[in-house]
Parts: structure tokens; sequence; C-alpha cells
């Protein structure tokens, strides 16, 4: 890490109050133009993903109780949601499927079904909309019995065992039109396993977005809400990182490197800014962030009892993960913040 000295300048501590000062910092900050045009950082729509739950059934559309403004759709809407989008300038998208509780098994078996919801649904969405980009989970959980990113057996988590099953499900979704992988698992070795898989099926174009650093976090609570994907035993603590480490995160990072990732995550984005910034300095590739639902959820809730300001807390929050270092911003905020760049254009 860079840290810059700070230059005492003895003649300034002799200047009277008011009278001489050189440096008046506040110069740049006198007019809304100057603000602008100094500014460090900004936010734009083309830097957001926009997460979106999908569920069976037709003309579906519900709420998420803690992530008000988000809903779960059925297929038929979300392409309608999906098109709104586009109109506002969204461009890549992260859909996640909602799977009902008897098709859930051990094995996630329904995970790379030719005809599940997921699979089905990438496929339609590509078929309506070829210029999105469409960023698929790879991922355990939303299919598992347990609940758990790995196949359990007695408690444990089995990691190279794992490794198949998300190897199947990645070659499933790039068959059906991903752009990009993102295995959001955290089992070792998976980015490569993965890379394999999709290279000896010819899929060498299709790009892989690592969960690299993702924690072992509270701020997840929200998003097993829309997907019922709640653990039903234990945690996640023996897969997902410890909110205690920021080095390992430079480990983390420096197999999914080597394994052949094309994007590093760091996750949730707020509580994990340093890493983003240690991650963007070290390694030369785009490093994503991940503003997640309870990140969202937060804001959201004071907003509500009008203890912030919604929309500043928004622009803000956006802002500071793009000044750590980030380069893509996965946020329930991108709707919003692109009709809000809309209204503000007018
Ligand atoms: C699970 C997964 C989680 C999120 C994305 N993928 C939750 C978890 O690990 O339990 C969380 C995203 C969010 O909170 O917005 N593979």
């Amino acid at each position: 890490m860079n840290l810059q000295k700070f230059t005492f300048i003895p003649n300034l501590r002799m200047i009277k109050p008011g009278s001489m000062l050189v440096q008046r910092p506040r110069r740049n900050r006198k007019s809304a133009v100057i603000r602008e045009m100094v500014a460090e950082n900004n936010v734009g729509v083309q830097d957001l993903i926009f997460p979106l739950f999908i569920i069976e059934g037709e003309n579906q559309k519900t709420p998420i109780q803690s992530m008000p403004g988000i809903y779960r759709y059925s297929l038929d809407l979300l392409l309608e949601e999906i098109a709104e989008c586009v109109e506002l300038g969204i461009q890549a998208f992260a859909p996640f499927p909602n799977i009902s509780e008897n098709l859930k098994d051990k094995y996630a078996s329904e995970s790379y079904r030719e005809d599940s919801l997921y699979l089905h649904a990438i496929r339609t969405i590509k078929a309506q909309f070829a210029d999105i980009c469409l960023i698929t989970d790879v991922a355990m959980d939303p299919y598992s019995s347990a609940g758990h990113d790995g196949i359990v057996e007695d408690g444990k988590i089995l990691n190279d065992e794992t490794l198949e099953i998300l190897g199947k499900m990645a070659l499933a979704q790039a068959e059906a039109g991903a752009d990009i992988i993102a295995p959001s698992d955290m089992m070792d070795g998976r980015v490569g396993h993965i890379r394999r898989e999709l290279d000896d099926a010819g899929y060498t174009e299709v790009s892989i977005m690592a969960y690299t650093a993702k924690y072992a976090s509270a701020f997840y609570g929200p998003f097993r809400d829309a997907l019922d994907s709640a653990p039903k035993f234990g945690d996640k603590k023996t897969y997902q990182m410890n909110p205690a480490n920021g080095s390992e995160a430079i480990l983390e990072a420096q197999l999914d490197f080597e394994e052949g990732a094309d994007f590093l995550m760091v996750k949730p984005a707020l509580p994990y800014l340093d890493v983003i910034k240690s991650l963007k300095e070290t390694f030369p590739l785009p490093i994503a962030a991940y503003n997640v639902s309870g990140e969202y959820a937060m804001v959201k809730a004071a907003a509500m009892q009008g203890w912030l300001n919604g929309e500043s807390a928004m622009l803000e929050t956006l802002l500071s993960i793009k000044r750590a270092g980030a380069d893509v911003i996965l946020t329930y905020f991108a709707k919003e913040f692109a009709e809000l760049q809309k209204k503000n254009q007018r």
C-alpha cells in the first residue's frame, strides 16, 4: 500500500487565519460545475449489474419483504422488467432462481436439468435480448435440500465432489447462452475446474467472474429470504471467509487469477472496501463488488423511517464502492439509479 507522507509546510503556521492562505481547497468546491469538473470518481449505469429473482409460473410478481422495491418475477414478467431496464440503459443482469422445495435434493440435480426454470429462463432471455450481458450463478444452494453451497455428508461440506456438480452447472449455463459464469460457492479449485470444463466443451469465450473474497456475512439475510435458500443447519463458515481476514483475500485472488478468472469479486461491498482496494492495487483484472441484499435493506429501512435520505445514501454508497477501486458493482439499486439518472438528464 502507498502511504503518502504528510508534508509539513512550516511558513503556513505563521500566517494569520484568513489572511494569506495559499492553499484553499474550498475553491475547488465553490460551484456545482467545478465540483463536477474535479470529481475523482463517478458512477454510471454502465458500471452496474442488476441481480434478478426468477420464480415459476405466469404473471407472478411477488414482493420480498426485506428488500422493498425488489420482486421475484415469473419469466413472462421478468422479460418485461428486463425490457424496462434496458430502456433505462442497464445492460448487465445477474438472475437467480427460486426453486420449489420439492425439486431440491442432496446433489442439486435440478441445477443442470436441461428444462429447469433457470436454464429455460437464460435461453429465453438471451433469445429476446441478444445484446445484454447475462451473468449466471453457479452454486448449489438454491437447489440443495440442505441449503448449502456444497454436497453435505455427515454434516460436512465436501469440496472436490462438489466441483463436479459445479462443472456440470457451468456447462449447462454456457450451453443456454450465459456470457459470464459466476461461481458464488467458495469451494477450493472451482474456477480452474469450471475453466477446464468450459474449454474442453469449446466454450473458450465464456468468461468467469469469480466470487473471490466472499465473506461469511450477516448481510445475506434478505437474499436468502428471496430464494428460500437459507442453510437448514449450521452456517457457511467452513467455506466462506472470516470477516477478520484481509490478507487471505489476496491468497484467494491469487488462486482465482492463476485458475483463469476474468473478474475478481469482493462480497459484501461496504464492510470490505479495504479488500476491494487491496485487490485493485494487486491484480491486473477488473474488480467487481457485490453491494448485497443486507446493504440494500439497511438503506431502504432507514429511508422508509425518514431517518436518512435514501436517494443520497444510495449515490454515496455506490460512489464509495467505486472510489475503493471497484470497476463494476452488482447492486439492487441499479434500476433506481438508472431512473434517477434519466430524470436528472431531463
Ligand atoms: C449463495 C449466494 C448468496 C448470495 C449470492 N449467492 C448468499 C449466501 O451465500 O448464502 C447473496 C447475495 C446478497 O445477499 O445479495 N450462493
